[in-house]
């Protein structure tokens, strides 16, 4: 008896502990604060540590009127906090729970960067309020008309903060470093739903005002608001799915094995700490696959396929909830711990769901898509090492397959080196012991070396960590991967190459992951009599799988397959995803006779497409 009452003082000790630890993380010490090339914040004086966030989101002059009340910690009795600001009007700032007008000083403007927001607090003041104004074309900001949402009834506005876009909607220290909690009390006009990366309504109200807690700490960049006209439908008692009316059925039966996920991922890595996982499906411009804020993926509906084929996009965002959000990158240089860990976890997850034979056709893609990238980049740019240097750039440009596919491409050689047992164990102590905190490239090392290597030398040797984080390229180590659903489609393609008649080709049973690999082997040149019997077989011209019809009108454009640009231009005007924008736009303005469908396409698409988007279209077609 005595014994067994013990037990339970113990195990609930254990569970308390647990708790305590979710709820008080480690902050860093003044002295831990990384200098973050990114951003104006002084978090090593004085840092935030909650926002109170009370907002008024107008449609009609497409901007947001706020207040942040930003709850300090003074580190060394700093009398100004310094935040990052871009296209922001300050209205008024104050001090303390009195609200005493404070001085406060806008900095010289960078187009990038923004503007550092420099603010007086007095001597024992930890809360300062900054009213302010969001500008019409906040960068983090998209207003999308009603025409362009799948309803055409209602407006609807997303905002898309990392890397560092945060602060075009809200003044924060905006670096990955600084971790507060939030609540938020949101007006957005009758009729419509809002949501935040926090905890959630799940139905409209009468008043259209909605408030928000995230009680766990955050990072800036994962700050997110969604407003429309949008339902919700349960997959399970802690996960669920929002979207349009006309789509929400679609959505939910196409992520219903998204509690199937979740567990997986627990019984690798841990309990899922953030409470519920819903996910939010947006208009098609939104600019990424998805995005990883807390408790809500923001998601493309491109990704809806009627066969729940692409949901590896949400194994991936909802592994975030550990690499990433949990254990955090310290500084945009260190992306390849967020990606590439991410990559690595998604991939344990589809194989748990869906089967080894599936997660290997996936990892054998993205190492395609890494070949090329290194290609592109050249072998001894410092752009491959996993370590990145964008001091003085945009953080965007570090992403790319890299962090995600030479990061994975690592994890997995370290997990094949020391068998999956050690490597399971090393990497959930892992999110274990820095929960909560942000992680610098050297700090994994550190760990990795005492807690995972272990004074192996072998082990050491096998896996050569510093040629892989500081070095170009692809190490002589790294993984190839074989599978062979894949090598049967190799022979189909051979066959192809050779002649044989598309109706004769043997495509029975074959997923996406095949129907991918067969169009990326297709032969460098391809008549129009070639192409269209490809097409009048197997129908990629209508395909409803946004990956194959990207692949095909990236075909289409190569090789000049004139049935295909009707479709290409109505894909280019309604999807704003940047992953199929960059490889179209580009193969166009490559293709002789092309350029000017892609100017004329393009002066069309632009006004609804997310800044983000714009952003690397410009560059790449120099619009001015
Ligand atoms: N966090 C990223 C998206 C991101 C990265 C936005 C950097 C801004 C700056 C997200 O998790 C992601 O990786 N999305 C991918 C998904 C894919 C790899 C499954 C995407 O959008 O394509
Ligand atoms: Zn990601």
């Amino acid at each position: 008896m005595y014994n067994l009452s013990r037990l339970f003082l113990f195990i609930f000790m254990l569970i308390f502990q647990a708790c305590a630890r979710d709820q008080n993380p480690i902050y860093p010490q003044q002295d831990q604060y990384m200098k973050d090339p990114h951003s104006y914040g002084n978090p090593d004086e004085i840092v935030i540590r909650h926002l109170d966030w009370k907002a008024s989101v107008s449609f009609q002059d497409q901007v947001i009127s706020a207040i942040a009340r930003l709850k300090l910690e003074n580190l060394t009795g700093s009398r100004s906090l310094v935040l990052d600001t871009r296209d922001l009007v300050i209205e008024k700032v104050t001090s303390g729970p009195e609200e005493i007008p404070a001085d406060f000083k806008l900095g010289q403007a960078d187009s990038l960067f923004g503007a550092p927001l420099t603010i007086s607090v007095p001597e024992n003041c930890d809360l300062v309020s900054v009213y302010y104004k969001t500008k019409p074309k906040a960068a983090a900001l998209q207003w999308l008309s009603p025409g362009q949402t799948s309803g055409k009834q209602h407006p609807f506005l997303f905002t898309q903060s990392q890397a560092i876009l945060a602060r075009t909607w809200i003044p924060l220290q905006d670096g990955p470093q600084v971790r507060f909690t939030y609540t938020a009390e949101v007006s957005v006009p009758k009729g419509m739903l809002a949501l935040m990366s926090a905890s959630n309504p799940q139905a409209v109200n009468e008043t259209g005002v909605y408030t928000f807690r995230m009680d766990q700490p955050i990072p800036s960049y994962l700050m997110a608001l969604a407003a429309g006209n949008l339902e919700f439908r349960p997959v399970s008692s802690r996960c669920g799915i929002y979207a349009e009316p006309d789509l929400i059925e679609r959505a939910t039966s196409e992520f219903e094995d998204t509690e199937k996920m979740i567990q997986a991922a627990e019984t690798l890595y841990g309990p899922y700490r953030w409470d519920r996982y819903d996910v939010l499906v947006l208009p098609p411009s939104f600019p990424f696959g998805g995005m990883e804020n807390p408790r809500l993926t923001f998601a493309t509906p491109t990704i809806i396929a009627g066969d729940k084929s692409l949901v590896a996009l949400i194994a991936h965002e909802l592994a975030h909830s550990w690499s990433g959000n949990l254990v955090t990158n310290a500084v945009w240089d260190d992306f390849w711990l967020n990606e590439g860990f991410t990559v690595y976890f998604e991939g344990r997850i589809m194989e748990q769901v869906y089967g080894r034979d599936f997660s290997e056709m996936e990892q054998r893609l993205g190492f395609e898509d890494l070949k090329g990238t290194l290609a592109e980049l050249g072998d001894s740019s410092r752009d491959t090492h996993l370590k990145l240097h964008l001091a003085g750039r945009d953080p965007d440009e570090g992403v790319s397959d890299i962090a995600y596919e030479k990061g994975a491409n690592f994890l997995r050689v370290c997990e094949n080196a020391a068998g999956r047992e050690k490597w399971d164990r090393f990497v959930r102590a892992y999110f274990d012991r820095f929960a909560f905190t942000s992680m610098t490239t050297e700090k994994f090392l550190e760990y990795f070396e005492t807690e995972f290597i272990q004074g192996d030398s072998d082990l050491a040797a096998r896996i050569g960590v510093n040629n892989w984080v500081y070095g170009p390229g692809l190490p002589a180590n790294a993984l190839t991967y074989t599978s062979s659903r894949l090598k049967s489609v190799d022979q189909e393609i051979t066959r192809f190459r050779t002649g044989i008649n598309p109706k004769e080709l043997k495509t029975a049973g074959w997923a996406t992951p095949e129907w991918l690999f067969f169009l990326r082997g297709l032969p460098p040149e391809l008549d129009q009599d070639k192409m269209e019997k490809l097409d009048a077989e197997f129908h990629f011209s209508q395909s409803g799988n946004s990956e194959i019809l990207a692949e095909w009108l990236g075909h289409s454009i190569d090789f000049g397959y004139q049935p295909a640009f009707p479709v290409l231009e109505q894909f280019l005007l309604t999807v704003g995803r940047r992953k199929y924008l960059r490889p179209l736009y580009q193969k166009m303005i490559e293709t002789p006779g092309s350029k000017e469908r892609a100017w004329s396409i393009y002066t069309r698409a632009r006004p609804g497409y997310h800044s983000v988007s714009v952003r690397t279209i410009d560059e790449m077609i120099g619009w001015k």
